[in-house]
């Protein structure tokens, strides 16, 4: 048994254990998934600067990210179809977030809903919503999650249309995931898997499924979402899902000067540097690249967090430096989760935490929130 030490390990044993139609969905972007390798392969160019004899005793990677206290500036980010990388993927991984202190973020299009998660979840608890074109469904889905306790509300905004991501084409996934022959066959090779998934009986998307008339069978993922989802969402839409919600609001998918602009106007909380992790526009900016500009036009009015990219504890310490408050993790906890379940997902926030803290005091600091540009060696970062 190989002994896990990084998050590559995790997604080496993901890969393994998950049927292939689910680690596909996970590991891939759309298109040629330029954007997607981009996102991290932009974090290898920008170079720390090694400090020595600085006091590197008690050191904390402790934060806050929109006024919660995280025990370093990393969330789980919302990710469709969790619970089919491993049976309760959504509750796993809530759990093992809850454990850790760091935020847990569901994804409407979640396998368990917002109930099941909140049972198991902490005071970390943020839901993710897609705006839909049934309005009646979106402001159910929003009361929902507040009933739920739900600490913020992460409005993404770049999914209106799907991106093309060819793998899952080819692999036919269909929403919700149907048990089919060729996927029995692929899934009789991955025994625990399938043991799981038939023990719980969850294959739905809990949030949907039941809460809205007619919707049992959607056929393909792409042909559902281009049916269902509201491809003339717009500046307006969000003003009425803030005053819905009243509570703190956070804007997901901004790569754009301009949009971050209107963000601030749009009396958010926060919004969060992302091109969704390479899968919706290929040939987009990594987020890394995106946020230093986003975070000088923002000026501080709102927080700035970032996703994409993000495989290392040095990864957040960049992204921490080039100004964002925090930033979330979708791929690397889905590796734990598949490979693991929720001590996977556990091993992956410990592998971040300890490479966040060691590389924060190699740098020469002892506190995340002191942390800024001046670790990052000058001509290595974009402006
Ligand atoms: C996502 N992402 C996403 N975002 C969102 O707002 N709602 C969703 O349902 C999903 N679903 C989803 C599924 C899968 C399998 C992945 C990998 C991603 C995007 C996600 O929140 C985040 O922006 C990226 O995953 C960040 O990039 P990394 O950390 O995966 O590189």
């Amino acid at each position: 048994m190989t002994v896990i030490t990084n998050i590559e390990d995790l997604r080496v044993l993901a890969q393994k254990r998950v049927p292939r139609m689910f680690y596909d969905y996970a590991d891939s972007g759309s298109w040629t998934e330029s954007t997607y390798r981009a996102n991290n392969d932009d974090f290898q160019k920008i170079k720390l600067r090694q400090r020595v004899a600085v006091n590197m005793e008690n050191r904390s990677t402790a934060t806050t990210m929109v006024g919660e206290k995280v025990a370093m500036p990393v969330a789980i980010a919302p990710t469709g179809l969790t619970g089919m990388q491993h049976a309760d993927g959504e509750i796993l991984a809530a759990r093992a977030a809850r454990a850790f202190g760091v935020p847990f973020t569901l994804s409407t299009m979640s396998i368990c809903s917002i109930e099941e998660v909140a049972e198991h979840a902490g005071p970390g608890f943020w839901f993710q919503l897609y705006v839909m074109k049934d309005r009646a469904f979106i402001e159910r889905l929003i009361d929902r999650a507040k009933a739920a306790g739900c600490g913020a509300l992460v409005l993404t905004l770049d999914l209106q249309i799907l991106g093309q991501r060819h793998k899952d084409l080819k692999n036919g996934l269909s929403a919700p995931p149907k048990l089919t022959l060729p996927n029995i066959i692929n899934i009789a090779t991955k025994p625990r898997w399938a043991l799981g998934m038939l023990a719980t009986k969850r294959r739905q998307f809990g949030n949907i499924v039941g809460h809205v008339s007619g919707v049992d069978n959607m056929g393909s993922l792409s042909e559902w979402t281009a049916k269902q989802f509201d491809p003339g969402l717009n500046w307006g839409d969000v003003e009425w899902i803030k005053k819905r919600w009243g509570g703190k609001l956070i804007l997901k998918g901004i790569q754009d000067v301009e949009d971050a602009k209107l963000s601030v106007q749009s009396g958010a909380d926060a919004l969060i540097v992302s091109n969704h992790g390479g899968r919706q526009l290929d040939g987009a900016q990594s987020s890394i690249e995106a946020l230093p500009a986003i975070v000088d036009a923002v000026g501080g009015q709102i927080e700035v967090h970032m996703d994409g990219g993000i495989r290392s504890g040095q990864d957040v310490l960049k992204a921490r430096a080039l100004g964002a408050q925090g930033v979330y993790i979708g791929r690397p906890f889905l590796y734990g989760l598949g490979a693991m379940g929720e001590a996977g997902v556990t091993k992956c926030l410990q592998i971040l935490h300890k490479e966040l803290d060691l590389t924060m005091a190699f740098c020469g600091h002892t506190q995340v929130d002191t942390v800024d540009k001046s670790i990052l060696l000058p001509g290595t970062f974009p402006k």
